[in-house]
């Protein structure tokens, strides 16, 4: 009997002890400094370019949706150009993630940042301090004009003063980026010229991968690395709100699961003008509902030529009570 406990205490100790040693290695190795190039950006006040970085910031790239204060989404949905100053948070299991002021304020805005430096968030995903950032914004592939457009913009903003505490990572967020979970995202073949914004499979392709993340919320990953684990825009990512768990629907064309399989292109168009339906999704509807519609017209001809999948999302909104 004396045995045992004696076994019991080693035991103890022994799973105190890795326990330890891990928190430590965890606790003294998540703060790491990434490299990343600086994209060269070229900023400008013509009044072409200003339009272009309003409509990706408020509209397709949907910037707005993250980086503004919660209770300016009305005023936002109304068209009014609210300020870009932060103020809500992203709370998941690996930490909750305030999106920064992007106004040119100096002190709690984008003032102090060069323009190389918030490029750099945009195309490799690494900070202005070198952290590798969780994937919130693929935007790695936008083309220069678009990227251009977007800074000129934002630097043609009022500054507004607005300080927004740091990015706050749990136990579980400081192990993803000990162990190099996440990595500074990697830019593919970069189109350097604007692509004709016209309603055709190119330019779609480009909005739903590089502008507007569909890609990024209707296709099955890792929450917890980013990672594709399936094929792309076939849907089943789970998102825990506090009204509803939502699902995000299959968006290829298979006619059995896809959900656009008995949508017109006006069926798509209307819907994406009407906004958000289900209190709390996710998915950026009100920005969306700012999209022209030969961009919607190019989403929708890109979707439906892709490969059908079929994987069968049952619901995608189930309400908690
Ligand atoms: C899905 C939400 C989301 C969208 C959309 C989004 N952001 Fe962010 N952004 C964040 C979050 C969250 C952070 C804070 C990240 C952190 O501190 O780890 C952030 C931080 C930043 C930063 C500061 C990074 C640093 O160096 O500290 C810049 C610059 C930025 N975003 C620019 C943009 C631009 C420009 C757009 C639109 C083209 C955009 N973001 C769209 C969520 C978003
Ligand atoms: C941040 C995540 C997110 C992004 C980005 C996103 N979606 Fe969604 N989408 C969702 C979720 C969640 C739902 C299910 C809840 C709902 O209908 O609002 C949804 C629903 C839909 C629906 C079905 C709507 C209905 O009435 O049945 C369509 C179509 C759709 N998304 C298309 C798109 C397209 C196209 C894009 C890019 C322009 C996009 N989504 C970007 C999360 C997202």
């Amino acid at each position: 009997m004396k045995k045992i406990f004696k076994y019991l205490g080693y035991l103890f100790v022994g799973v105190l002890l890795i326990g330890i040693s891990l928190f430590a290695i965890v606790s003294m190795t998540w703060k790491k400094a990434y490299d990343a190039p600086y994209p060269p950006i070229s900023i400008s006040s013509d009044s072409t370019v200003l339009a272009r970085g309003q409509y990706l910031v408020y509209g397709p790239a949907h910037c707005a949706t993250c980086h503004i204060d919660p209770s300016d989404y009305d005023a936002m949905s109304a068209g009014e150009l609210v300020p870009i100053a932060g103020g809500s948070e992203i709370i998941i299991p690996p930490g909750t993630f305030r999106p920064r002021n992007l106004t040119p304020d100096i002190e709690t805005g984008i003032g102090s940042l060069t323009n190389e430096e918030v490029a750099r968030v945009m195309r490799f995903g690494v900070g202005h301090d070198g952290r590798v950032l969780f994937p919130f914004m693929p935007f790695e592939n936008m083309t220069e004009e678009d990227l251009n457009s977007i800074i000129s913009f934002l630097r043609s903003r009022p500054p507004v003063s607005r300080k927004i505490e740091a990015t706050e990572y749990t136990f579980l967020g400081k192990v993803v980026l000990a162990v190099g979970m996440i990595k500074p995202i990697q830019p593919g073949a970069t189109p350097k010229k604007a692509l004709k914004q016209e309603a055709s499979v190119v330019y779609g392709e480009y909005l739903a991968n590089s502008v507007a993340n569909c890609a990024g919320c209707h296709s099955p990953r890792d929450l917890k690395s980013g990672e594709f684990t399936g094929p792309k825009f076939s849907g089943g990512l789970i998102f825990e709100e506090t009204a509803a768990t939502f699902t995000t629907p299959n968006l290829t064309p298979d006619p059995e699961t896809g959900v656009l399989a008995t949508w017109t292109e006006d069926t798509f168009i209307q819907r994406f003008k009407s906004g958000p339906i289900h209190e709390g999704t996710p998915m950026p509807w009100s920005s969306f509902a700012m999209m022209n519609e030969v961009d919607v017209k190019a989403i929708y001809m890109y979707l439906k030529s892709l490969p059908p999948t079929k994987n069968l999302i049952e619901k995608t909104v189930v309400m908690k009570d």
